[in-house]
């Protein structure tokens, strides 16, 4: 099996990368910004072309979600065109795709969790140049897997951008009194688990759309206690707040949690509990 991880350096393509090597996968191609601008066609083909892969794993992307809203051209391009080029390139070398999407396809007014079948209707740049990503992938390649998630936390083999979870220890520890928000409520996802999910996911050559999240919604406030919680420092202060008090370039997602029906219910694959995820997560990246 010949594999291509994009986005090699972010928390889910690197937990992918880890997760294929340790499974002995035949060979394993990373793409990284600095051997692949994925918004360069010509170079996404000659790569694919050259090394034939069997499968693409597509998680990288523009994530700066509030740059999204002041750049909205660097996020479709990479988003949206970026996720075109890769499956024109699949689809040209017979090779099947996951593309990993977002919560924020969602305008987040729904009570309940998203299904997989609920309609997207995204407000912010990002979510939408996502959205446009998925639409390529459905139009341009019959196998294809498109896996949305939600508030994605895990290690990251380069410095630089903080996950929420290493940005509220950082804080607690600087300031020892946090006010975090409860009025944004999603799944806390550890991306070693959704890389696993995604891997037993391509096994079952069940294309289609899944809503792959650790277990249980919350809100940002709920996980900030937690994380101060199983990180030892239940001294910190933590005082709730509302998505009004932080007003931002982003529309407020107030309520985004994937609920994972598609794979629990036909495939039997499911992610445990965000909860028992972060415990690993602290005891394992300190
Ligand atoms: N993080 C979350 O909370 C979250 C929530 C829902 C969905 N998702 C989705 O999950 C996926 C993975 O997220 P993540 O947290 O792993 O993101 P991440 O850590 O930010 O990783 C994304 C990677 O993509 C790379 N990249 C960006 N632009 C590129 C380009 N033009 N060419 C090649 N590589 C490029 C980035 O490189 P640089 O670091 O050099 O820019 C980075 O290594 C994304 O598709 C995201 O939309 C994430």
């Amino acid at each position: 099996m010949r594999v291509i991880v994009t986005g090699a350096n972010g928390q889910v393509g690197s937990a992918l990368v880890k997760l294929l090597r340790a499974e002995g996968t035949q060979e394993v191609k990373t793409i990284t910004r600095e051997n692949c601008d994925i918004a360069d066609r010509v170079l996404v083909r000659r790569l694919l072309g050259s090394f034939q892969p069997d499968l693409v794993l597509h998680p990288a992307a523009y994530t700066y979600v509030d740059q999204c809203e002041s750049d909205p051209e660097t996020a479709y391009r990479i988003n949206a065109l970026g996720t075109q080029n890769l499956a024109l390139a699949a689809a040209q070398v017979g090779a099947a795709m996951v593309y990993v999407s977002t919560n924020a396809v969602f305008n987040g007014r729904k009570a309940t969790p998203y299904y997989e079948y609920d309609m997207p209707d995204p407000e912010s740049v990002y979510g939408r140049s996502k959205l446009a990503g998925e639409e390529y992938v459905k139009t341009l390649l019959n196998r294809f897997y498109i896996v949305r998630t939600s508030w994605v936390f895990g290690p990251r083999p380069t410095e630089g951008k903080l996950n929420f979870v290493r940005r509220m220890l950082q804080l607690g520890d600087e300031r020892g009194a946090v006010s975090v928000v409860d009025d944004e409520i999603s799944n806390p996802t550890y991306a070693p688990d959704l890389a696993a999910a995604i891997l037993q996911l391509v096994q079952t050559e069940a294309y289609g759309l899944y809503h792959l999240s650790n277990e249980g919604p919350t809100s940002r406030y709920e996980f900030a206690r937690e994380i101060f919680r199983l990180g030892g420092r239940s001294q910190v202060k933590v005082t709730p707040s509302k998505l009004a008090d932080f007003p931002r370039p982003t529309p407020p997602l107030y309520q985004s949690a994937l609920h994972n029906f598609a794979a629990a219910t036909n495939l039997d694959i499911r992610l445990r509990p965000w909860q028992e995820a972060l415990e690993e997560y602290l005891r394992s990246d300190r």
